[in-house]
Formats: structure tokens, C-alpha cells, sequence
């Protein structure tokens, strides 16, 4: 048995928890609950970074006293864990007193080591991103993370060593190839160390919602240096009690951060600079997701295009939701966040695929055997049995090794074959026909208990994604408690066990887009947090409807000919102020002229688009983007991490050809 520590980051309390923060909390918990099946011990932290400009600035537009608005939205946060089921054993406040012991201790720490000394800042700050940016990095003068204005300041402030880590951290990197995952993350962080580091300010004068220096309270903490700690006070680092000692040296050597790849450099480059000065261990892993966006840009408050987990745990349950995100985004790569996306998976993966394999299975042991499991002798197995049976036993092991690297897309992929093995199975063996003659019968038990057994396995199998789906299958197979993957093996449902009755899990939801869209707020704006805003409780998914027929996730052709596909012509560009990657665009569709926003701007400069013959989606639905209404969508090919390719066809196509 081992331990694992796990880490989301702490989330800002600028703005209400969206689906980006949601969905690192799922992953992180997901993993979580695969380790606990796996027997290991976990500790798993979440919570609020309430300190910083940014902050401090959102309390004063809502006209509220900062810490009273810091403990309203945090309580969103805390409320979005207890929506989303997660198991964290803990939630921290980087106002609790425990953290400011365990931010002060470090500092401390980091000063006797000598790397800590005074001086004063004079460069621009992005205040939406807590960065220093130097000036070399500006983009237009602005912050090349997120493309907001940069302010100038000067003021006095305490600066940490961290030139002096260059080489330890290259050595570091060197040494463990696999701190960061995906790889790639690591060869750019090595990259940017290669290239010389610089001693970071960590202390501001010209504001007071920090954490005081210690000995000298006119300056608050940097943000970040405040916010990194929370990993240590958590396992009460700083408190001075004798018990944190084995705390930390129990969990601290386990830890793994998941954070979104934007705050790379601060986990893998500042929080192992700091750690090394303060003479304490690195962390031994740091795993980068993508982003989910929307209408081609990252999902963010600050460009006002965020989905709120609520209105799409309304609709699709708390399992949908998980189930679509964990399935959609594999490690590292980004990911549309869309109604469309969401409601064909739902129907396809979930109400069709499992719930008819639910249904089925449960319904004939109900209707052939009185409700009752019945025995399978293993020697009577035929062909179709064995190849059960062993796909069944390939995708336990797989899914286990999937999970352990963080593959959860792909351990879904895994489990729906065989969820899609077992419903063609059951339309092999044809129950309903072997049970017109008793000559079938023990082909017919055969038949059945596999079906019913092999049920139990996928509901075990998808236990960290979809606890309550699990629990509900389980419910239906007689079985009390989870079970674990460490015993999880192909024929230990037991014979004779009564079945309960056949609950529908997921209903197949028979709504259009336009109806979908009506009840999400998808392409609008989370309203800014004010006094008033409170996070709704998750209500209870739609009533049962009839099983649906069995399908594949793959479309028709009229599916495919509702997305109109048309030839467009750029007729004018120009960047989107305050964004790095939206440009909007005035195109010629044939038939009329649109503008389109489109998040290519870091791959094509303005001056390059006009001109050019492309290819859009014609019929989606108006989104605004930064305030821009945008018609349509640009077709673009995006490499793993690389910037998008525009789609071309011939420029002698006249402008409104359908592509199909
Ligand atoms: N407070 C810092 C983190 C400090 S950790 C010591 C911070 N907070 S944040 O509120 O901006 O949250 C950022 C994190 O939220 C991302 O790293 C990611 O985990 C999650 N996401 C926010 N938007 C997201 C997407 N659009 N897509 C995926 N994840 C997103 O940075």
C-alpha cells in the first residue's frame, strides 16, 4: 500500500468557479478515487489563492470589504466540490491563519539561506495573470499569457534568488525526465531556464491584501509566493506541531500538482527554486492539462466566454458531465467545450451504449430467471464466452495502467469496447431466442450471468469518473460497496444473488441544440460575483424514458449535412484588442458579408488573412467573443501544442461553395 498526495491548484476568487476550474477538481478526483481502489492511502487538497491585486480589485468593483467577498466566492469554490462529488480530504484558504504561519516559515527559511535581499521593482505587472513581464516579452505592450494591458510599477520590494537556480534546476530536469507530463511541457520549461533566469520580485508595497513579510510588514507576500506554499501548510508545515513532521515526511515525497498548462514555469521553475533554498524536496510530479475553449479561445473569465458547471450538471447529472470531460480531453491537448459535443456523447456513449447494455443485461435475468444470477461452469464456456471473458480481463489490467498515467480519456475509451463487446455479445447469443427451447438452457445461464458479470466489472471500471452511475449498477447487481481494483477480477458475481429492478441510468435526452441551448448559458458570461450571487445546488437529472436502441458514436450522413460548410473570403482582419489569439474577420460568404471571430491571431498576423480563400462552418449558431458577435466559424487544423493551420481550398472557388 503507498500514499498519494494530489494537488489542484488554488483556484482565484476573482470571479464564480467555471467548467476550466471544474474540470481539473474532476480529473484530480478521479484519479483520486482510482487510487483509493487501488488500495493506496490519499491525501487530496483543493482550494482558494484569495491574496493579490486581482482580488483585491474584484472586491472593490462588487463594493464589498475584500475579505468578506473572499469568503463569499470561496464558499462557491467549496460548494462547487460538494456539487461535483469530489473527495477532497481538505480545502484551504490562503487567508487561514495556518497558511499564514506556513507562507511566513518559508519565507524565513528562504532569507537564511541568503537568497532573499531588497531592492526595488521598476517594470510592467499583468495583474489578471499575478506576472512580472519583462519588458522584451511585451506582446503590443501587452502580456503575452493573456494579452491583457500591463501596468508600470515601481515600488520597493524584496527579490529572491533565483538566478542562482539555474543550474540546480537544470540538473534537476535532467535527472527526472518524467516531473512533468506530458514531456513536451518539460523540454519547454529547460528551454526557458537555458535562457537565463532572472532574480524574481516577491513583495509588493503599493497594496495590502497579502500576506505581511515577516519583519516587515509595509510589504504583503507575492501572490504566487503565498499561493505555492498552501501545497506545505496543508500537511501543517509552519505550525510548529510535532505531528506535522510525520505528516510531511509521510505525504510531501508522494505529491503530484495538477494544474492547467498555463502555470507551468510557476510549478515547475519558481515552486522547485524556492523549495531547493528552503531546503526542502521538489515535488515529485506535476501533470499539465490542456484547455477546454470555446469558440476557438481558451475558456476564461476575462474573455467573458466561460460555461458554468451548473447549468450543464442540470441537464446531463453530475455523471454526464464528468463522463464528457474526462472522455473528451486527453492529457495535455485542449479541448472544444460545446452543447453539440455534449449532447451526441451523452446519447451515444451514455444513454445508448451502457444504459441499453444496464437495461438488457438486468432485464433478462429478471425475465428468464426470475431475477436470480445463475451459475456459469467454466468448463462449459464456448468461443464467445472465452473471448468475453478475456476482453474483459484485458481491459481490467488496461484501465488499471491507464489510470496510473493519467490516461482517463483512454481508460473510458477501453471500458466503452467493452461495454460495446457485451451489448454485441448479448445480439450474438440472442437470448430471447435460446430461451424458446429448455435444450438451451445452460447456454442461456452462460449467457446471462456473463452478461451481468461482466456488468459489475464495467461499473467498478468506471467508479472514479462516475461514482453514482457505478453505485446505481451495483444497486441493480445486488452489491453493497465499491469494489476494489485490487481484487477486481473476470466471474466473482455470485450465483443466486437476487437482482433488483432495472433503474434507467442515463435517459436519453430528446432536446434539439436551440432547446440545449436555451437551458445552458454557454456563450454567455458568468455574471461577475457580487453580493447577491449564490451557486445553485445540483438538481436530480430528467426523468426515466424508455431505454434507447442500441448505436455507435459514429453519425449518418445527414448528421454530417447539417453542418453547412462553406467556401468564404477574407475581406478584412484586424486583431481583437486585449486578446493574443482573436482576430476578427469580415468575410464574403456568397451570399452576404459576416464577421467571424477566430483564435488563429498568434499563427496568421492580420495583414496575411485578407485575401485569402477559407473554409467556415456557415451555420452555427452567433457567440460573442470579447464582445464581438462572431457568425460562423474558421476550419483550422491545430498540431499537439502547435499554432492552428488554416484549411484552404482553391482560391478559384467562388465564395459560398458547400464543402462536403
Ligand atoms: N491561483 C492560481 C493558481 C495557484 S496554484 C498555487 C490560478 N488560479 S485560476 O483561478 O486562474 O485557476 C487556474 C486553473 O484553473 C488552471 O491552471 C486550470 O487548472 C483551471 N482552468 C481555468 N480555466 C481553464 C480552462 N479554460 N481549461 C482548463 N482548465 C482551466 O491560476
Amino acid at each position: 500500500m503507498s500514499e498519494s498526495y494530489l494537488t489542484t491548484p488554488i483556484y482565484y476568487i476573482n470571479a464564480q468557479p467555471h467548467v476550466g476550474h471544474a474540470y481539473t477538481t474532476m480529473l484530480t478526483d478521479a484519479i483520486a478515487r482510482s487510487r483509493r481502489l487501488m488500495g493506496d492511502h490519499v491525501f487530496f487538497l483543493t482550494g482558494t489563492d484569495e491574496h493579490g491585486q486581482k482580488v483585491d480589485r474584484a472586491a472593490q468593483k462588487a463594493n464589498l470589504p475584500t475579505p468578506q467577498f473572499a469568503d463569499q466566492v470561496s464558499a462557491a469554490f467549496r460548494q462547487m466540490c460538494r456539487d461535483l462529488k469530489i473527495s477532497n480530504d481538505d480545502f484551504i484558504r490562503t487567508t487561514e491563519p495556518r497558511h499564514y504561519a506556513a507562507a511566513q516559515e518559508i519565507w524565513r527559511r528562504v532569507m537564511r539561506a541568503g537568497d532573499i535581499y531588497k531592492g526595488e521593482y521598476e517594470g510592467w505587472y499583468c495583474t489578471v495573470d499575478e506576472i512580472f513581464v519583462p519588458e522584451a516579452q511585451l506582446v503590443d505592450g501587452k502580456c503575452p499569457t493573456c494579452g491583457s494591458k500591463v501596468e508600470r510599477l515601481k515600488e520597493a520590494s524584496y527579490y529572491f534568488r533565483l538566478s542562482k537556480y539555474e543550474k540546480p534546476l537544470l540538473d534537476y530536469y535532467r535527472d527526472h525526465p518524467d516531473f512533468i507530463r506530458p514531456e513536451f511541457r518539460l523540454n519547454e520549461v529547460r528551454t526557458f531556464v537555458e535562457a537565463g533566469l532572472q532574480d524574481l520580485s516577491i513583495s509588493r508595497t503599493s497594496f495590502k491584501w497579502g500576506i505581511p513579510v515577516p519583519d516587515d510588514p509595509k510589504h504583503v507576500m507575492y501572490v504566487w509566493f503565498d499561493a505555492l506554499t498552501n501545497y506545505l501548510t496543508a500537511l501543517g508545515f509552519g505550525s510548529g506541531d510535532a505531528a506535522a513532521e510525520d505528516r510531511f515526511a509521510r505525504w510531501w515525497p508522494t505529491v503530484t500538482h495538477f494544474i492547467g498548462k498555463e502555470i507551468v514555469r510557476q510549478h515547475a521553475l519558481y515552486w522547485p527554486a524556492f523549495l531547493m533554498s528552503a531546503g526542502l524536496p521538489v515535488p515529485r510530479k506535476i501533470i499539465a492539462h490542456g484547455f477546454w475553449l470555446m469558440g476557438g479561445a481558451k475558456m476564461s473569465k476575462s474573455l467573458g466566454n466561460v460555461a458554468r458547471y451548473q447549468d450543464y450538471t442540470q441537464v446531463f447529472g453530475l455523471d454526464g458531465l464528468r463522463y464528457f470531460v474526462l472522455r473528451e480531453m486527453p492529457l495535455g491537448q485542449d479541448a472544444s467545450f460545446s452543447d453539440e459535443a455534449m449532447l451526441t456523447r451523452f446519447n451515444a456513449d451514455l444513454a445508448n451504449d451502457l444504459g441499453n447494455l444496464v437495461s438488457r443485461a438486468i432485464t433478462m435475468v429478471h425475465r428468464y430467471r426470475d431475477g436470480r444470477v445463475p451459475t456459469s461452469p467454466v468448463d462449459g464456456r464456448d468461443a464467445l464466452d472465452r473471448d468475453l471473458v478475456a476482453a474483459t480481463a484485458a481491459t481490467i489490467e488496461s484501465v488499471k495502467a491507464c489510470f496510473g498515467e493519467i490516461h482517463v480519456s483512454q481508460a473510458l475509451q477501453d471500458t466503452w469496447g467493452l461495454v460495446r463487446h457485451v451489448n454485441k455479445y448479448i445480439v450474438e447469443r440472442a437470448p430471447w431466442v435460446l430461451a424458446k427451447d429448455a435444450a438451451n438452457d445452460a447456454t442461456l445461464d452462460r449467457t446471462l450471468y456473463h452478461a451481468a458479470d461482466t456488468l459489475r466489472v464495467i461499473a467498478a471500471l468506471v467508479d472514479p469518473v462516475m461514482p453514482d452511475a457505478a453505485g446505481r449498477i451495483r444497486g441493480m447487481l445486488g452489491i453493497d460497496s465499491a469494489e476494489p481494483w485490487t481484487s477486481l477480477q473476470v466471474g466473482t458475481l455470485a450465483p443466486g444473488a437476487q437482482l433488483r429492478p432495472v433503474d434507467a441510468l442515463f435517459p436519453r435526452i430528446e432536446k434539439t441544440i436551440e432547446e440545449l441551448r436555451g437551458m445552458t448559458t454557454s456563450n454567455e458570461s458568468t455574471p461577475a460575483p457580487t453580493a447577491a450571487a449564490a451557486t445553485p445546488a445540483t438538481p436530480a437529472p430528467a426523468a426515466p424514458a424508455a431505454p434507447a436502441p442500441a448505436a455507435d458514436s459514429s453519425i449518418s450522413i445527414d448528421d454530417f449535412m447539417k453542418v453547412e460548410l462553406r467556401v468564404a473570403k477574407v475581406l478584412e482582419a484586424e486583431a481583437v484588442p486585449k486578446s493574443k489569439k482573436l482576430v476578427k474577420l469580415k468575410v464574403d460568404v456568397g451570399t452576404e458579408q459576416r464577421t467571424i471571430v477566430a483564435g488563429i491571431a498568434e499563427a496568421y498576423p492580420p495583414d496575411q488573412l485578407v485575401g485569402r480563400t477559407i473554409v467556415i462552418v456557415a451555420n452555427l449558431k452567433p457567440a460573442k467573443l470579447m464582445g464581438i458577435e462572431s457568425n460562423g466559424m474558421v476550419l483550422a487544423a491545430s498540431p499537439e501544442g502547435g499554432l492552428p493551420n488554416l484549411v484552404s481550398v482553391d482560391p478559384s472557388l467562388p465564395a459560398g461553395s458547400r464543402v462536403r
